[in-house]
């Protein structure tokens, strides 16, 4: 039984940070490369974080469509191209791992 005790207890402890790091970490990644994504695309018309009002007035601040907006459909609006959605924007057309990498951001930002 002793024998057992010890590396039942390491296994346990490798099994359960590895279920729980990896996900975060990717996670964490991922949102920070949509930050940089934001940052240089996005941000000049919203505001991006959790404060500050938008340079473009009409241009909604990050957090308020990390809130408001369906989140899961975000990366189909941006694939997709958001110039129909609403003609003030250029137009974007995002490849799926930088709209999945925003998403991650806008989730992020939700917390
Ligand atoms: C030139 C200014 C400008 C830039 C740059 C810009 N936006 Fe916007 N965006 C706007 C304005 C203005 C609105 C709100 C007005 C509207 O819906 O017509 C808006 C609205 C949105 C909405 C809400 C759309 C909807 O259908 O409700 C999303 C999502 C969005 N922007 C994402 C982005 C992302 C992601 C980027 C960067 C890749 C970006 N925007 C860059 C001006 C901009």
């Amino acid at each position: 039984m002793r024998r057992h005790a010890l590396p039942l207890s390491v296994l346990t402890a490798v099994a359960l940070s590895l279920l729980f790091a990896l996900p975060v970490d990717a996670r964490d990644e991922s949102a920070v490369r949509g930050e940089a994504f934001a940052r240089a695309h996005c941000a000049r018309c919203h505001a991006l974080g959790p404060r500050g009002a938008s340079p473009m007035r009409e241009a909604p601040p990050f957090r308020a469509l990390a809130r408001g907006f369906p989140i899961d459909d975000l990366a189909d609006v941006l694939t997709e191209g958001v110039d129909r959605r609403h003609p003030a924007m250029p137009d974007f057309r995002l490849g799926p791992a930088e709209a999945s990498d925003l998403t991650a951001y806008l989730k992020a930002l939700r917390r």
